[in-house]
């Protein structure tokens, strides 16, 4: 018979029918068996007395999490019993067949324990358990929803959707990189990218114009509750002939459509979302991700602010290692490719740390949850950013490419990649970014499950040509 799904089963009232899942919990009453049945839409009361002969039998040999299809008449519940917290409460399945799929061991930690209360490790080593858990599955169905409106939003705005190279060259975003190392040219590597941000660029001179992706980012930083270890996702933008004010238009007017769509109950704190010049923010609230709820305890409150004006450079801290020019001279506020302000241009030359960029932040309840600019697109400006923080001629010339391609009729550009990770992680209220994420490193960047990273054998090292240090 064919299976029908948990949350379906109010349609098929008198009817024999069949439902597949997982035993969530097995009680006893007296003689009876109730087994609350989960598949991936919810929860069905199954219902098994002795008069069900050798459904009875097997019903009784039930333990949490054996997987199970069971099939039966579905009947409407006594008034009394109707449970209103569940979308099925008021109909129940009286069991005649039921067949054991597959056993499960006990558990390493209850699934329907709410408090969470297993240690990171065992949640991570067992990810596919803690996947089972109500919030969990509500996490990464939402993950979905949003990733899917992202895109149904963009495609309709006449963006295309893109994969860059995930082989890649070091994208300078400030993290340290992966890197692979290539088999069939010994001793070089790959970068796995910190940011698509080089190729969506190439992309508008390609002539794409209007590109979004959502992009698996790679940067080998320590976990914060907001940051991944490893890797994380973007929605990447990139546009040609467009303003900032057009970037963050798009931006605010997608998510705004998203959370009324997908959480309804939230509201914004104030909209049109305040557009706050960083030595605003800077000054009123010593901060440039400053949470701007009116009821910071009010879960379902969302301030959304932009952030602009930053300034094009940072004063270089000693362990940025990133171009390694060292402490003293200036880096980038956001990266290399962000353009200055049209009227600070001047100062390039004569005071370069007063020049404003036209970088933008979304902050959102005191979070930055995304981050683009309008880029350089005149090659005389990039060469003139690299020589200010210090570029040698080698570091130039691994910008060659982008350079090259200025001269053969590049639009002006600019765009945006809102954290994805991140932005669920605010949106869910999540109190680490892991929540919101199938499969995340832990804290300490390994994956306890997979077990990685982890040793590879000596014949893949000789194929790489690479030689462990012995005291490593
Ligand atoms: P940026 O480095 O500011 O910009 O990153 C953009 C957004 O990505 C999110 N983010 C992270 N989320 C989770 N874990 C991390 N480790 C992590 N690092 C960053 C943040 C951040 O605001 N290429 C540019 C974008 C552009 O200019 O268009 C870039 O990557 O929400």
């Amino acid at each position: 018979m064919k299976r029908v799904f948990s949350t379906h089963a109010n349609a098929f009232v008198g009817k024999t029918t069949t439902f597949s899942g997982w035993a969530h919990s097995v009680r006893r009453m007296g003689k009876i068996v109730f087994i609350n049945l989960r598949d991936k839409e919810g929860l069905l009361q199954i219902v098994c007395s002795p008069d069900s002969g050798e459904a009875y039998e097997i019903a009784r040999k039930i333990r949490p999490e054996f997987v199970l299809t069971v099939t039966g008449k579905v009947a409407k519940r006594d008034p009394k019993n109707v449970n209103q917290e569940l979308a099925t409460g008021s109909v129940e399945v009286v069991a005649e067949t039921i067949e054991i799929i597959s056993e499960s061991k006990t558990p390493p930690f209850e699934i329907v324990n709410e408090d969470r209360q297993a240690s990171e490790e065992l949640r991570l080593q067992y990810r596919y358990l803690d996947l089972r858990h109500e919030r969990m599955r509500y996490n990464i169905s939402v993950r979905h929803k949003v990733a899917l409106f992202v895109r149904n939003f963009l495609n309709g705005k006449g963006f295309m959707e893109l994969h860059t190279p995930l082989l890649s060259k070091s994208t300078p975003e400030g993290a340290r990189d992966y890197l692979v190392p290539s088999r069939l040219h010994k001793g070089k590597f790959f970068a796995l990218p910190q940011s698509p941000q080089q190729y969506k660029q190439l992309l508008m001179v390609a002539g794409v114009e209007r590109y979004f992706q959502i992009a698996p980012c790679f940067r080998d930083e320590d976990a914060r509750a907001d940051r991944s270890p490893g890797e994380f996702y973007q929605i990447d933008i990139e546009m040609s002939f467009v303003t900032q004010d057009d970037i963050l238009n798009l931006v605010e007017e997608m998510f705004t459509a998203m959370v009324a769509e997908i959480f309804p109950e939230k509201k914004f704190t104030s909209t049109p979302w305040p557009r706050l010049t960083h030595a605003e923010v800077s000054e009123k609230y010593g901060t440039d991700k400053p949470d701007l709820r009116q009821d910071k305890n009010n879960k379902d409150e969302l301030a959304f602010t932009w952030v602009v004006d930053f300034p094009l450079f940072v004063s270089q801290s000693k362990d940025d290692f990133f171009h390694g020019s060292g402490a003293g001279t200036l880096a980038p506020s956001h990266h290399m490719f962000t353009a200055p302000k049209e009227e600070d241009i001047h100062l390039l030359d004569t005071d370069p740390a007063k020049v404003r960029s036209y970088q933008h932040d979304l902050v959102l309840n005191g979070f930055e949850v995304g981050g683009g600019s309008i880029r350089i697109h005149r090659p005389e400006i990039q060469e003139k950013i690299f020589d200010i923080i210090g570029f040698t001629k080698d570091q130039k010339k691994q910008f060659k490419h982008l350079l090259t391609a200025f001269e053969y009729g590049v639009p002006p550009h600019g765009g945006i990649a809102p954290g994805f990770d991140r932005l669920l992680f605010v949106l869910l209220g999540e109190k680490s970014i892991k929540e919101v994420v199938p499969f995340p490193l832990s804290s300490e960047g390994r994956d306890p499950m997979m077990g990685s990273p982890s040793k590879v054998a000596p014949g893949q090292l000789r194929d790489l040509g690479i030689k462990l240090d012995k005291s490593e």
